[in-house]
């Protein structure tokens, strides 16, 4: 049975009371419209802890006012259901005023690996991320937090944000979970015609391509020019980035160093991200 906490009080109560009784506890941050990605989240949790906290907030600190606050997926009834069948214990599904309260001022800037990237083109982002992941950590308290590789950059913003503040918490980076042609789940898939899917899906070849390539021993500069015209020549519209860095810094990409090659891009009105490892030579 999976409780629903509305309260930092009550969610600071219910685990309290777990980690008393001995039981280590892990967090599942999400902002909702789960799907199989979340849910191997959840199951990533559930393997290192005792008990899983998934919590349902869609954070308006970390859209911009251009960006899709208003039509994301909202479906919480759904979303219970799915943690109800994947055995989490509770679901911290606080209002908008509980995080928020009137008069709150604070806001938590990440350097480090937040910058370029996805800061180039959402430049607040990682700025509401670490507020509101700093936030959910501090009021849950957890062992253990679970994000995303799919979301790379921000779980490097995550882990240095952890660092850097002495929290102390474990933060672990699940694999990305993946459709049979290699398209990254998203709640944003749900936003594609069958047409534009079939283009999204050629992101993770083309990305595999150029670090195959660079692993290889081919020229950087020429691997990412070459990966860029590929995603426009499969249909994208537009290619935000596309670059490899090295692991965990986002310090620029070297050879002798594992790395990951990012990219963004835009097919109609949605923006797809995705990422692979880069193995050192
Ligand atoms: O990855 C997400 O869904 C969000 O950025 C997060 C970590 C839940 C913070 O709102």
């Amino acid at each position: 049975m999976t409780v629903v906490i509305e309260s930092v009080s009550a969610l600071r109560a219910q685990v309290q009371a777990w980690r008393a009784d001995g039981l280590k506890v892990a967090l599942v941050p999400t902002m909702g419209a789960l799907h199989e990605g979340h849910i191997s989240l959840t199951r990533a949790a559930l393997d290192r802890a005792d008990r899983c906290v998934a919590s349902i907030f869609v954070n308006p600190r970390q859209f911009a006012p251009t960006e899709d606050l208003d039509k994301y997926p909202r479906q919480l009834a759904f979303d219970l259901d799915k943690l109800e069948q994947a055995g989490v214990h509770a679901a911290f599904t606080p209002g908008v005023d509980e995080v928020y309260p009137e008069g709150f001022a604070t806001t938590i800037s990440v350097g480090g690996p937040s910058a370029g990237l996805e800061t180039d083109f959402r430049p607040t982002h990682f700025d509401g991320v670490a507020t509101v992941v700093a936030k959910l950590l501090i009021q849950a308290a957890p062992d253990l937090a679970v994000f995303g590789e799919k979301d790379y950059q921000q779980l490097c913003v995550v882990k240095k944000l952890c660092r850097d503040l002495n929290l102390p918490v474990e933060i672990f980076g699940a694999p990305t979970v993946r459709d049979p042609e290699g398209l990254a789940m998203s709640s944003r898939n749900a936003y594609l015609s069958p047409a534009e899917l079939e283009v999204a899906r050629k992101l993770n070849k083309i990305l595999r391509k150029a670090a195959t390539a660079l692993e290889g021993g081919a020229d950087e500069a020429a691997t990412m020019t070459a990966a860029r015209q590929e995603i426009l020549d499969a249909g994208f519209d537009t290619v935000d980035y596309v670059e490899a860095r090295q692991t965990d810094t986002l310090a620029p990409w070297r050879r002798d160093t594992s790395g990951r090659v990012l990219v963004a891009a835009r097919l109609g009105k949605t923006r797809l991200i995705d990422n692979v490892e880069v193995t050192a030579r």
